[in-house]
């Protein structure tokens, strides 16, 4: 019997060893980072590289942490969700630190800005913030990245600021809202400025509105149960910041900064 106890063990401490190893999560090797790269100048993809801030300091980050970065490329929407249920170790994607994410996940500390800025056709008649509410009445809609804060503040209710969800068509990628826009199909698109800045280089005829909508910080978001690895970024952050590795790493992407 006491043998039979024995080997059950060792068959449970085997499974146990697989399962682990078999987690994304969990292996002590790599880091999975959780991204949605199409988002110029943050993440995207050159054929099957990835590029971008975020992509560059997490590679620091993860040389820092002595193990090997993996990306994870999945929908915006789920990666709180993957964080959360420990399927990735953290999360970065141009993500905005909001009330309602951190109920779900803790955020590093802040490595940049971004402000949601609206982008137009040329000689469109939505030419200040203002004018989006009157194009909405006129029929017109706005193309947001689904479950971005875009997407939030525009599909919120008008008296809090926003223009009701029926006025928003939510697309899976901000690339995709913004051929939306380069074919009429919505009339403005809002988005984060940097990748705005990065889709009207690359479409003829599109413009930014000199407004700005509102100012955000971006952070990396880390499963609440994680706390070893939330100081561990923290730690890695903040080296990279004071010896100026991360101002380099924007520099090289946002030149005029
Ligand atoms: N900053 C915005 C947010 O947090 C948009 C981020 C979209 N990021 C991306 N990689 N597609 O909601």
């Amino acid at each position: 019997m006491k043998k039979f106890i024995k080997f059950l063990c060792v068959i449970m401490a085997v499974a146990m060893t697989v399962s682990l190893a078999s987690c994304g999560g969990s292996d002590e090797d790599t880091i999975t980072m959780a991204t949605n790269a199409n988002f110029p100048p943050y993440e995207y993809k050159e054929g099957d590289n990835f590029k971008g801030i975020d992509v560059e300091i997490a590679t620091e980050i993860a040389k820092k942490l002595g193990k090997k970065l993996e990306i994870a490329d999945v929908e915006f929407g789920s990666i709180i969700g993957g964080v959360q249920s420990g399927k990735y170790d953290m999360g970065m994607a141009g993500m905005t630190v909001t009330d309602e994410r951190k109920k779900s996940v803790n955020f590093s500390t802040t490595y940049a800005t971004g402000i949601q800025s609206v982008i137009v056709k040329s000689g469109s008649k939505v030419k200040s913030v203002d004018d989006i509410a009157k194009m909405v009445k006129d029929g017109g809609k706005i193309g947001v990245q689904q479950d971005t804060t875009g997407d939030i503040y525009a599909s919120d209710t008008p008296d809090n600021g926003g223009y009701g969800e029926d006025n928003v068509v939510r697309y899976k990628n901000g690339a995709d809202a913004v051929q939306a826009l380069v074919t009429d199909k919505v009339g403005c698109v809002i988005i984060d400025n940097e990748p705005a800045k990065s889709f009207v280089k690359a479409n003829k005829g599109l413009e930014i509105l000199n407004t700005e909508f509102t100012v955000e910080d971006y952070a990396i978001a880390i499963a609440k149960d994680n706390n070893d690895l939330l100081k561990d970024i923290n730690k890695a952050l903040d080296e990279l910041k004071k010896d100026g590795t991360i101002d380099k790493i924007v520099a090289k992407y946002i030149p005029s900064k």
